[in-house]
């Protein structure tokens, strides 16, 4: 090679990595790769470069080594929470399964962007929350009781989520990827992933419960604890789809020398905390497109039935599909026995299945 074409490639392998890092905010869902149990060494922040940290997260994992494996198991959450709300639709959150790596799905503004980079700081709230209630970690434990008396014939008690612990710290781990010397990166791209970071937390705050128990001879419930709860995780995944559904399409102008977002839309006169953003039209994910990151429905399983978003008409986007029979064998007519086990037959079951040309 003559050294004109290497200091070419050089550049270019610069520029390619630079680009790569304009987008990091979002590579730390790979975390659930790293199949470490224990983490009681600095090393295993340090190794946890290979699956999306970026410096700033990986001085906070020295620093909360006993709140890594819920880091970790919060980012497994929210790809499954995200890829089971989406199983029927075309777009099905496969790619948030490629971290660290990124389409251009997740890169480019698009809803689906903001639905992730919301349900993963959301889940990160969540799992930390609880985390703090099991005791993980001394550095908190459980939620504060209400300030408010109780508005009912209970008193408040028992041991709740830690909320308050839990949005501070996904605040601060989903915030380090978009910092750079203490600052706050103020770009397009951050400030979009930031709102839906917030959006998302926003959401599992609204969505605070009243749990309660009983107490008294034999379950009598003469006296009743309650204290604030979360709902289970897939409520707040749900939640957020319905936001997704009703995402405000935006444009970061500048407005009295602040640059904000505006909606296009211009009847929604003001964005509310918990509404999620985007600035990319998605395209309609039906074919392969490297530009979009859409990797298109070929082979994708459809309901014969439905008239919806799963359904063969919408799904194949009217390319058609293949009809198939399979069999399979299910357990089938369990019978207990006491004590303790279960007995099975095993049932042939014929599945009808069409999949997308
Ligand atoms: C970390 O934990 C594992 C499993 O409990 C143990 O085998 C290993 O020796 C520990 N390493 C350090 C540095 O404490
Ligand atoms: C999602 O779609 C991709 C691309 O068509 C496919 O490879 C993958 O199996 C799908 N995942 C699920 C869970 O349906």
């Amino acid at each position: 090679m003559n050294l004109p074409t290497q200091t070419f490639l050089r550049l270019l392998v610069i520029l390619l990595l630079w680009a790569d890092r304009r987008c990091s905010a979002l590579k730390w869902l790979a975390l659930y790769k790293n199949k470490q149990r224990h983490w009681n060494s600095t090393q295993h922040c340090v190794k946890s470069r290979q699956y999306g940290l970026v410096s700033n997260q990986i001085k906070i994992c020295k620093q909360h080594l006993d709140l890594m494996p819920t880091v970790r198991l919060s980012t497994k959450m929210a790809v499954e929470t995200c890829q089971t709300q989406f199983s029927d639709r075309r777009w099905n959150c496969s790619s948030a399964g490629l971290a660290p790596k990124l389409s251009r799905d997740l890169t480019t503004g698009t809803r689906e962007q903001a639905y992730v980079y919301a349900v993963s700081s959301a889940s990160l709230v969540h799992a930390v929350a609880r985390a703090c209630s099991i005791g993980v970690t001394t550095k908190c434990s459980c939620g504060a009781l209400p300030n408010s008396p109780p508005d009912g014939d209970f008193k408040w008690g028992g041991c709740g989520d830690d909320v308050q612990f839990g949005l501070l710290f996904s605040d601060i781990f989903t915030e380090a990827p978009m910092t750079k010397k203490g600052k706050r990166k103020t770009g397009k791209k951050a400030a979009i992933n930031r709102h839906n970071n917030n959006a998302g937390r926003r959401v599992v705050a609204n969505s605070l419960t009243t749990a309660c128990k009983c107490h008294g001879v034999s379950g009598s419930c003469s006296i009743k604890t309650c204290w604030r709860a979360l709902p289970d995780f897939d409520k707040i995944g749900a939640t957020l789809k319905k936001q997704y559904a009703v995402a405000v399409e935006v444009a970061y102008r500048r407005v009295n020398k602040v640059k904000q977002f505006i909606p296009l839309n211009p009847q929604i006169r003001n964005i509310r905390g918990d509404e999620l953003l985007y600035y990319t039209k998605s395209p309609d994910y039906c074919n392969p497109d490297k530009k979009t990151g859409s990797v298109g429905t070929t082979g994708r399983f459809c309901d014969i039935e439905s008239k919806g978003s799963g359904g063969c008409l919408s799904m194949c986007c009217g390319r058609g599909y293949t009809s198939f029979t399979m069999e399979i064998i299910e357990r089938c007519e369990c019978k207990y026995y006491w004590c303790c086990y279960v007995k099975c037959k095993e049932c042939p079951k014929t599945l009808h299945l069409n999949q997308c040309r």
